[in-house]
């Protein structure tokens, strides 16, 4: 079974979003294997996100995921990868597929409601970033 990270950004925390997320993520077949909510330091965003060093973005970025509460889930699902991907939609929701998560709650690219990783490698970056290695 592959695994993938979900992260429920401020946005919708601030919103009361998190049970509608994750009731959706659970009807398309992913497991909730762990799960928190806590809020990151400007610098622990800033690691976070690093692969976007140097992008216009990237302050913007920093500031705004260290700027709330965050809820950080490790999924699993067969082809998790893709299929959370696809449940989530467009990193812009403005051309998220209608009936997508940042198509129906996305405010714009910054505040997209959620991210998802974006590889098997990614993944096991991420979730180890936010749950601790495992052996
Ligand atoms: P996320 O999936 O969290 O991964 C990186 C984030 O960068 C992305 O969602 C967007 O919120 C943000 N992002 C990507 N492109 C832009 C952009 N052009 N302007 C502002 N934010 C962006």
């Amino acid at each position: 079974m592959e695994q993938t990270l979900l992260i429920i950004k401020p946005d919708a925390v601030n919103r009361d979003l998190i049970g509608e997320i994750l009731k959706r993520v659970e009807k398309d077949g992913f497991r909730i294997e762990e799960l928190k909510m806590l809020r990151v330091t400007p610098e622990e965003g800033s690691r976070f996100y690093q692969v976007h060093k140097g992008k216009p973005f990237y302050q913007e970025l920093v500031d705004y995921i260290s700027s709330g509460r965050i809820v950080v889930t490790h999924l699993k699902r067969e082809k998790a990868v893709e299929k959370l991907r696809e449940l989530i939609g467009a990193t812009d929701p403005r051309k998220a597929e209608k009936g997508t998560i940042r198509a129906d709650f996305g405010l714009d690219i910054c505040h997209n409601s959620v991210h998802a990783s974006d590889s098997n490698e990614n993944a096991k970056i991420e979730i180890d970033f936010f749950f601790g290695k495992k052996s």
